[in-house]
């Protein structure tokens, strides 16, 4: 089944305040976005899906948050001042700049169509520059973290000795990183401010290879488990000419976006390439003591990076469905139930004073469980089309029988069924529904 149109996600995510432009009251700033009430509770259901996976529910993976500005020499280290480059081409006749690497005709400009006029590609480097403190000066150059990676790589010794960790192991991260990206462009696909969920796992390097096809495959199983259709989804790997500086291998998890298939995820093995670079050059010695073997040795790293506000538009891509109900089209975002923004939203079927103050006793229930709306504007079948096109799992409406009869509806978003429930019963009813025991999701 063809997904929807990139337009009509944008327009779905702006119109029901999942994502702003940025500054949007002074024009806008090019590529930069705000997450609004919806999108940040995605966003953030997102995020927290990935860390329960990646850190809590395992053993052999702890946790850390790094500074975004760290000293320039991590990033001399690790390659990114000399390498993190793209090919910046520049039309001769509009003076656009483009990436070379993703011209799909290298004869004619895609901003202006003037064929054949392009400047020589010169190196462009993606890390953002500033200066630390009052006085801008060579001498105080920073740069803002193009990847979360180098936190943790800086931070192996601290967390291996604190956290007693034996390998294999992995120190997971997720936060802002940042890119001046020369094409950034399919809304929040590709932006020059977004967040990244990763994860450096490091193991002997006699193991490498195993891990790399685990995580590969647990991986690509993440985003399954979370509801996207495997139709929608696949595994590419690089060829030699697109690996990044560090990397001898990698995947990518690639979903099928209304443009074509792109980018998710990329699962590398970055071998001992980072941590032999920093104790290089800082003079620290980061390998690994073997007891057993009683020998030292860099560990390899096999690294999952995802990012997480691509990760949330893929799945609002995912979810978005349209379909007919006596003969009515409904808008249904048939988000999991981990990453639907609100969870129940409390419908009174009037705005009488005396159902309002049920409604306030039902929501009063809820709402130290759930994210849960109230929304007591227009018909109740307009309320229900509303949540179903964010997302909402179930519905529970209030009417003049709760006063004689203690109960509600319920109504679920995707069968729209409706089942009439105690509002003494409704928590373990709906905790039934929202929460799987085993992993925090929809009871199948
Ligand atoms: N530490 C490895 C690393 O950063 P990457 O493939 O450059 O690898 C990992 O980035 C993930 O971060 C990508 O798969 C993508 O989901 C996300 N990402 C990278 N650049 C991005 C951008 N400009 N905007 C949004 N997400 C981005």
């Amino acid at each position: 089944m063809p997904g929807p149109g990139f337009d009509t996600i944008v327009n779905l995510a702006k119109k029901r305040g999942f994502v702003f432009q940025a500054s949007e009251i002074y024009g806008g700033l090019r590529s930069a976005y705000d997450y609004g009430p919806l999108g940040v509770a995605l966003l953030r259901n997102v995020k927290a899906a990935w860390w329960r996976s990646m850190v809590q529910l395992r053993d052999d993976v702890v946790g850390l948050d790094s500074a975004i500005i760290q000293s320039p020499q991590v990033w001399e280290a690790s390659g990114h001042v000399s390498q993190f480059n793209d090919p910046l081409v520049e039309c001769a006749t509009c003076h656009a700049r483009h990436r070379l690497d993703k011209l799909d005709d290298m004869d004619r400009c895609p901003t202006c169509g003037s064929s054949g006029t392009f400047t020589e590609a010169r190196d462009f480097n993606l890390m953002f520059r500033t200066h630390m403190g009052p006085v801008a000066g060579d001498g105080n150059v920073v740069y803002l973290r193009p990847e979360t990676a180098q936190g943790i790589f800086t931070n192996f010794e601290n967390v291996r000795r604190t956290s007693r960790r034996k390998l294999p192991f992995g120190i997971a991260q997720l936060g802002k990183s940042f890119r001046n990206e020369i094409t950034p462009g399919q809304f929040v696909f590709r932006t020059r401010e977004f967040e990244q969920m990763e994860m450096e796992f490091f193991t002997h390097p006699d193991e490498a290879d195993r891990w790399f096809d685990y995580w590969v495959a647990e991986r690509r199983e993440w985003y399954l488990e979370l509801g996207m259709r495997a139709a929608n989804l696949r595994l590419r790997e690089h060829d030699a000419a697109e690996l990044a500086h560090y990397a001898v291998g990698t995947y990518d998890v690639e979903y099928r976006f209304p443009w074509g298939w792109d980018e998710l995820e990329g699962i590398a093995n970055r071998t001992d390439f980072d941590l032999r670079c920093h104790s290089e050059r800082s003079g620290r010695d980061l390998r690994y003591f073997d007891q057993v073997a009683g020998r030292r040795f860099y560990p390899y790293v096999i690294e999952p990076a995802a990012g997480a506000t691509r990760a949330a538009f893929a799945f609002l891509i995912d979810a978005y469905h349209e379909e007919v109900v006596r003969g009515m089209t409904r808008t249904v975002l048939r988000l999991d139930t981990r990453l639907a923004p609100i969870k129940v939203a409390v419908l009174p079927l009037s705005k009488k004073p005396r159902l309002l103050e049920v409604t306030e006793r039902v929501a009063s229930l809820l709402r130290p469980v759930w994210d849960i709306e109230v929304d007591v504007t227009q018909a109740i079948g307009r309320r229900y089309r509303r949540q179903d096109e964010v997302g909402t799992p179930y519905c529970v409406t209030v009417d003049f029988d709760t006063l004689d009869d203690g109960a509600v509806t319920v109504r679920d978003r995707d069968t729209m069924v409706q089942d009439r429930i105690g509002v003494d019963s409704l928590q373990g009813y709906l905790a039934d529904r929202l929460a799987d025991p085993q992993h925090g999701g929809r009871k199948k």
